[in-house]
This record gives C-alpha cells, structure tokens and sequence, in this order.
C-alpha cells in the first residue's frame, strides 16, 4: 500500500496566524512523501527512512520518536490487533527543515499508507487531527497550518481553532521558493515574536491585523482569478515580517534579487530568519528567476505552479 503527501509553503499570514489572523497556504506538489507499507516475513514492525538516515525496528526507537509515534497512534486509532509483520519505506523529496512540511507530510502520508494497509482508510479529518497531536508533541505550539494544507493537499484559509476553509484557484499561477540554505528553528521566532509582541502589544497587534487584511484581500483575489494581484500584497507583506523582526539580511537579499530579475513581489515564507522565501513569477520568467536566486546565493530554488 503507497501513499503520498506534497509539501507546503505559507503564502499570507505567518506568525500572526499565532494570534489567531488568518493565514493563506497552498501544497508544493514538486515535492513528495511517499511511504509504502507491506508484509514482512521478519517479526516486528521494520522502518526504513533514508532521507533521514533511519533503518530500525519500531520496538528499538525512543518513545518520543516521531515516526515512532506516528505509527503507535494510527495503530491505536485504528484498533487493529494482532498486528501483521510489518515493513515501512519512506522516501521523500521535500528538504527536511526548510520551512517546507517535510514532518507534517512524513505523518500524512505515513497515517494514510499504515491505515490503508490495515483496511481501515481514514478520512481526511481524522488524518488531520491525527497529524496535529503529532506536530504538537514535537514543535510545541504549531498554529496546525502545516497539516491541515498537506492532508487536504488544496490552498487552506486558516485560523486558529476554526473550521478548515479549503479554497480554488480561479487561474493558477507560478511561485519560485528559493532556500537561504540557513537553517531557523521557528520556535525561536515565534518566541521572539512573543517577547516583543508583550512590550508592544498596541503596536503588534496592529501589525497583524494589517497582515490579516492581506490574507482576506488575498484570498478573494485568488479565487477570483486575479493571482497578478498578490505581487503588490507579498511586498506588503515582507515588510510587515520586517517590523515583526523575523526577517534576515540573507533573505531579504533573495528577496530583492528574485524582484530585480523580473519578479511581481516576493517575501519570506514561514517562521523567518533563514529557512525560504517565496516569489511571485510570470511562469515564462520562472527559470530566470530562479537562476538570479541562484546566483543571489540561494541553497535551492523550487518552481511550482499553484492550481
Ligand atoms: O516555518 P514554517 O513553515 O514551519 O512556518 C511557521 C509559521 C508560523 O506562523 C511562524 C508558526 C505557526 O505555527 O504557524
């Protein structure tokens, strides 16, 4: 049994989506998950992640083990026992900490193949919230965005603690992501975001309802078919995250780059600091583009069109 999962980029809307604003983010199809699960003539539960260097036994990973967890809590939920022998093979495309969901879309695909192969497919929803206990237990208070946009593998409107708005694109358009290659753990931003935001609270709060207005105005000019707009409202807001403090000289360096090669806006994506940036490109402009992040000194640069 195989199943997959793409990864994911913030378009709108990181870290004030902390403070309950809503925020806009679509799946990255370029890249995947794909696990597969089969019978094994071995005893045991056998895993096999080479994007992450893994071969072991279930029984010998710690009990805090992401993948580990993952497979004890879709087994618990699904209720199945005994359990056949089992062998689980995880390959992924998706740059592991890049701001890019690569554990969220490792738990995704892993709940979907493991339920599956144990007839008991799960619906989306309880997917997700599988997902979502998973991510909390190792990233301490995620706003849940990632799993919800790669379990639905669709653009979700997001806030915090409300019901899951998935929506269509009216005419799709072309994203260029390019990696900073720096590495930026996004608990460290958001509880620096944190400790600002508790000195200055009139004027953080006024930051994200700024940034809360551009998620909304952004989702209506999706679905309505004028992505050309989100140029002017990606610019907008960069310089938001700016004030928020989250951005780096690194990424604003991409950011200018990716705009002097012809880009429509562009911004940092995600928790900030390092990690990527997003940029809004004409898609015969795409290639060039990503050549001047490239050049810029981007890690790495992913095309992908947003349908
Ligand atoms: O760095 P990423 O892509 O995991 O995104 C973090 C987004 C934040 O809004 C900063 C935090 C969150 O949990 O939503």
């Amino acid at each position: 049994m195989k199943a997959s999962a793409p990864g994911k980029v913030i378009l709108f809307g990181e870290h004030a989506v902390v403070y309950n604003r809503p925020a806009l983010a679509v799946p990255v199809n370029q890249v995947q998950v794909e696990v597969e699960v089969s019978e094994s003539s071995q005893p045991g539960i056998r895993i096999q992640a080479p994007i992450i260097g893994l071969t072991s036994d279930l029984a010998s990973l710690p009990s805090d083990h992401p993948i580990g967890s993952v497979i004890l809590k879709t087994i618990q939920h699904v209720g199945v026992s005994p359990l056949p022998n089992l062998s689980i093979q995880i390959q992924s495309t998706i740059p592991v900490a890049a701001g890019l969901g690569s554990g969220a879309a490792v738990s995704v695909a892993l709940v979907r193949a493991l339920s599956s192969f144990l007839d008991h497919p799960l619906p989306n929803e309880d997917i997700n919230n599988l997902v979502f206990e998973i991510e909390k237990l190792h990233h301490g208070t995620p706003s849940g965005i990632d799993n919800t946009v790669i379990t639905y593998n669709m653009p979700v409107y997001y806030i915090k603690g409300q019901p899951i708005e998935t929506f269509k694109c009216g005419k799709p358009f072309t994203l260029v992501v390019g990696d900073t290659g720096i590495p930026a753990p996004t608990k460290e931003s958001v509880g620096d975001v944190r400790r600002l935001w508790l000195r200055e609270t009139i004027r953080f709060e006024e930051i994200f309802n700024e940034i809360a207005q551009i998620s909304l105005i952004a989702r209506r000019s999706i679905e309505s078919g004028k992505p050309d707009l989100l140029g002017e409202m990606m610019n907008h807001n960069h310089e938001l995250l700016q004030q928020l403090t989250v951005s780096s000289p690194e990424l604003d360096n991409l950011v200018d780059a990716s705009k002097q090669a012809g880009a429509l806006g562009a911004k940092l994506s995600g928790g900030g600091r390092g990690g990527n940036m997003i940029a809004l490109v004409k898609q015969a402009s795409a290639e060039s583009v990503a050549e001047a992040l490239i050049s810029a000194g981007a890690k790495r640069t992913i095309i992908t069109e947003v349908k």
